[in-house]
């Protein structure tokens, strides 16, 4: 048995250290984690992830009181009795369809920080995978979430979202990549019905916000023996630069502890932050509601354009200019190209983009790339409108495919 201080009052620090080591779990999570002193505000980016994450939960709970995972009930639920009816339920359901929106907006900053500085490369590989396993499962938990009020776009977004699940064409390669039956499975029926809500109201409220906090807690894992990178890419020591820390030499190392000096600067981000996100839940909360959604679930009535939120666009635009099953390849290659970055990335350097040579010219390509793209997605597809879309999704296609090659060529740092 462990030493117990008989004197240690209880729930003192003491009394606490010897049954939970709160001390050494301060020290390694906290005060003795190392980070880098050349970083800039990008790096506060998963922090804000973090609490806006927090920012859903809180509002979803107070939303979960009141909505109704019923087709009958569901519409009403949401636009009658928590808009109208409940004290300051429009406030949480406009802070809950602004984070949704916002967490997209910081995770594609997040991402791109990522891609720019090259934080994916050795050692740093599960970060950048447990962070895609968050998109997508970020992006799951939106899908399922914008079914909830059970509007025109949640159930014709959900008719062709889930229409994708058919597989490829039943007359190519003797029917065996076409899956009959699926779409009907994962509905629960033939179109979208009460056991299609109900399900992905589980799904939204349950399983997928409890994979979040486990791949949330997995990638904060991930973080730890590599440490975050930095705005030179430069290969710190850590052991090394903390011990001078330790000894005094504060000025001299080249990291600081995390708590405080660090996350006095995140706080600082994440205020500034919260400045901008509650301008728009107050005053301009419309861009995160759909008014086509505002229109009851008619299975009759097909609204004219169908597209999914802004943060879907882009991966949409690459499957809509193509025939089915090239479209339904381009969309799957979309979906896995950002997961293998670490491995189609072929040179060793780890350094900002700017100085990577063509790398440089590849990731700027990228960012206006899929910014064309998500612009294209939201305009009906005719005339010019299909063109640009068109190029803009071979040029994505292109691009990855090319990645190994500009790596390779890159000279050594
Ligand atoms: C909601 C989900 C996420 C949360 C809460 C989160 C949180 C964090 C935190 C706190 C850090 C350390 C500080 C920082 O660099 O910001 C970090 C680093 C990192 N994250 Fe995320 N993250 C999330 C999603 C993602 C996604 C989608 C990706 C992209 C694939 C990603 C890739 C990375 C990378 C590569 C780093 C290392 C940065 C470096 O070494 O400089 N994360 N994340």
């Amino acid at each position: 048995m462990a030493h117990f201080d008989d004197k240690a009052k209880p729930f003192s620090n003491k009394w606490m250290d010897e049954r939970l080591a709160v001390n050494t779990l301060n020290r390694v999570l906290a005060t003795e984690y190392w980070i880098p002193k050349n970083i800039n505000f990008l790096w506060a980016m998963g922090m804000v992830l973090a609490v806006t994450f927090a920012l859903l939960t809180i509002s979803g709970i107070f939303l979960l009181m009141y909505y109704k995972p019923d087709v009958n009930l569901a519409f009403d639920s949401v636009n009658y009795t928590i808009m109208a009816e409940v004290g300051y339920g429009w406030l949480w359901r406009h802070i809950h369809g602004v984070a949704a929106s916002a967490v997209f907006l910081i995770i594609y900053i997040h991402m791109f920080t990522g891609i720019y500085y090259g934080s994916y490369k050795k050692g740093r590989e599960m970060i950048w995978i447990t962070g895609m396993l968050l998109f997508v499962t970020f992006s799951a938990e939106a899908f399922s979430g914008y079914m909830l009020p059970w509007g025109q776009m949640s159930y014709w977004a959900g008719m062709v979202i889930t229409n994708l699940f058919e597989g490829f064409s039943p007359d190519l390669a003797g029917g065996m990549l076409n899956a009959p039956g699926l779409v009907e499975w994962i509905r629960g029926d033939f179109v979208p019905g009460d056991a299609y809500l109900t399900r992905f109201f589980m799904l939204h409220v349950l399983l997928l916000p409890l994979v979040i906090m486990a791949l949330i807690g997995l990638h904060f894992g991930a973080l730890r023996i590599p440490h975050v990178n930095n705005q030179d890419g430069e290969e710190i020591d850590f052991d090394a630069e903390s011990k001078k820390y330790l000894a005094g030499d504060t000025q001299g190392s080249k990291v600081i502890r995390f708590q405080w000096d660090f996350l006095s600067k995140d706080i600082f981000v994440l205020g500034v932050f919260l400045i901008f996100f509650f301008y728009l839940t107050f005053y301009h909360y419309s861009f995160a509601l759909d008014p086509v959604n505002f229109d009851p679930a008619d299975g009759l009535k097909t609204p004219a354009h169908i597209y999914p939120e802004w943060y879907f666009l882009w991966s949409y635009e690459i499957l809509r200019p193509f025939p089915k099953d090239p479209g339904l390849v381009a969309f799957a290659f979309a979906q896995v190209a950002f997961f293998l970055l670490p491995f189609l990335d072929r040179s060793p350097n780890v350094a900002p983009a700017n100085r990577r040579g063509l790398f440089a010219i590849w990731f700027w390509v990228l960012l206006i790339d899929m910014i064309v793209l998500t612009v294209m997605g939201k305009l009906p597809p005719e005339g010019i409108y299909n063109v640009i879309g068109a190029v803009a999704a071979w040029t994505f296609l292109i691009l990855f495919a090319l990645l190994p090659i500009i790596t390779m060529l890159e000279k050594k740092k």
